[in-house]
């Protein structure tokens, strides 16, 4: 395939044998051209094929841009420094919904009405006496979010726009709550109501770990770390669990049913669950001289051992929120009186090591987002098994955001991607009796 004309190409041809087909190029307001191939199949009967997607687009979007190779992250426009440096959580969530930053009444509008969704039915705690004690959070967070839509049946009719706000306004809002009722239920803690005189972060920690017996004060620099934290996890484009939101809800899924699908895939080790799987590592390295065994351990091929909070799809230079993350873990740990937490020795000359190392530097793999989160939260006060579940919590935005584009884009439809079949050709049926 050779494109017509250099960078302004406006089309690529693509030559099988005799025959040639030009391709349109579609340009984006910046990043990578793409070449439109929806009409491949038509004209040549074959598919391309590209699993995993690394030269994909599967999508067009105007929410979250990723350069990788200059580790920029933008939430419509704006660099997640200056969001995270500057915002909130709820302000960059009416930023991804609505496209624009808030003005103060708009902002104050939206603040409202999150906060007056964030209580969840009461039938709902019900549902929760049904697990474990010892079930995972993540467990009980993809079935309670997937049964709300058993409970909020105004909000499930995608078709309307007013009903679609509401659900990602009802999300957004109940999702704290959800989130501090499979902690609590774990922990066997009775579940805490939100109140509507705390900001969202505040009104989720005390959600978490206050106590019927006293009175919980809201330590303002922690309640400040964990929304930004959220402002760093709000949304990534097209990500594997944000493209199983896009695809549950390319069939017409109502959105809470979405959302579950979300949950479930973020949570694999790969993803979401990378930083309770990056904690996990770290305590079993266990003290710095035992970095060198488990560096050659990542580089073995034989090995299935991975740096957990490392390497990119997208990046392949520093994750900028890494960095964000690492100096609110310093200030989390500083604010805690936390002098010096082992692990987070072990993070810092585990990063020092592998940054110097050729396997590393060669593959540009960098800590991500997931590296310094888990030392973080567990500061915080977080078992390890809600590292994952604080993800969900603040992907939501960008969950129900990317579905809502979707779903107000005129060109919709399912999503159905085709395969390279290797089975079988077909062959007919032999009777039990005849097998051998
Ligand atoms: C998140 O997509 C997103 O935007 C995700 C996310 C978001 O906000 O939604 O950013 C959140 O999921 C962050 C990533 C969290 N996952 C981890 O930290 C798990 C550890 N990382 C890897 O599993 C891996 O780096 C991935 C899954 C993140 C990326 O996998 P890719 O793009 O498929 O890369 P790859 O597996 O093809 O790796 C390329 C090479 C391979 O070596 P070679 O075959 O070329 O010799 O790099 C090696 C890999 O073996 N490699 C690693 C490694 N990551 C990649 N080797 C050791 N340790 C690692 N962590």
């Amino acid at each position: 395939m050779d494109a017509s004309n250099g960078n302004s190409a406006k089309s690529a041809t693509l030559t099988i044998g005799e025959q040639s087909w030009d391709l349109p190029i579609l340009k984006g307001s910046i990043g990578p051209d793409v070449v439109d191939i929806g009409k491949l199949y038509g004209q040549t009967g074959m598919f391309t094929y590209d699993p995993g997607f690394t030269s994909t687009a599967s999508c067009e979007s105007s929410i979250t841009y990723i350069d990788g190779d200059e580790g920029i992250l933008l939430y419509r426009g704006y660099p997640i420094e200056q969001l995270a440096e500057s915002g909130d959580f709820l302000e960059t969530c009416y930023l991804l919904l609505y496209g624009e930053l808030p003005t103060a009444a708009q902002k104050a509008d939206f603040d409202y009405r999150v906060t007056r969704h964030t209580m969840v039915h009461e039938q709902m705690s019900r549902f929760f006496h049904g697990f474990r004690r010892d079930a995972h959070p993540m467990a009980v967070l993809v079935a309670s979010v997937g049964a709300l839509s058993a409970f909020y049946h105004d909000s499930t009719d995608i078709a309307d726009p007013q009903q679609r706000m509401i659900a990602s306004i009802r999300m957004i809002a109940k999702m704290p709550t959800l989130a501090a009722m499979a902690y609590k239920y774990t922990v066997g803690q009775p579940f805490v109501y939100p109140k509507n005189d705390l900001d969202y972060s505040s009104n989720f920690l005390r959600m978490c770990f206050s106590v019927p017996c006293e009175e919980y004060k809201v330590n303002p620099i922690l309640s400040r770390a964990i929304d930004r934290i959220f402002i760093l996890h709000a949304d990534h484009e097209q990500n594997a669990s944000t493209s199983t939101v896009r695809l549950a809800g390319s069939s017409g899924a109502n959105p809470f049913a979405c959302i579950a699908a979300g949950i479930a895939c973020l949570w694999g080790p790969a993803h979401g669950g990378a930083n309770e799987a990056a904690l996990k590592m770290l305590g079993e390295i266990g003290s710095v001289d035992r970095i060198p065994e488990y560096i050659k351990r990542a580089k073995d091929k034989n090995d299935p051992f991975r740096l957990m909070g490392f390497g990119h799809r997208v990046y392949k230079n520093y994750d900028p929120r890494a960095k964000i993350m690492q100096k609110t873990c310093h200030e989390v740990l500083g604010e805690l009186g936390i002098k010096d937490d082992p692990l987070l020795d072990i993070a810092v000359e585990l990063e020092r090591i592998a940054l110097q190392d050729e396997y590393f530097v060669e593959r540009k793999l960098y800590p991500n987002i997931d590296f310094y989160s888990g030392i973080t939260l567990r500061a915080l006060g977080f078992p390890t098994s809600m590292f994952t579940v604080l993800f969900a919590l603040a992907r939501t935005v960008g969950w129900i955001g990317q579905w809502k584009e979707m779903i107000e884009d005129p060109g919709q439809r399912i999503g159905r991607p085709r395969q390279l079949y290797t089975g079988a050709t077909s062959r007919d049926y032999i009777p039990i009796a005849r097998r051998k």
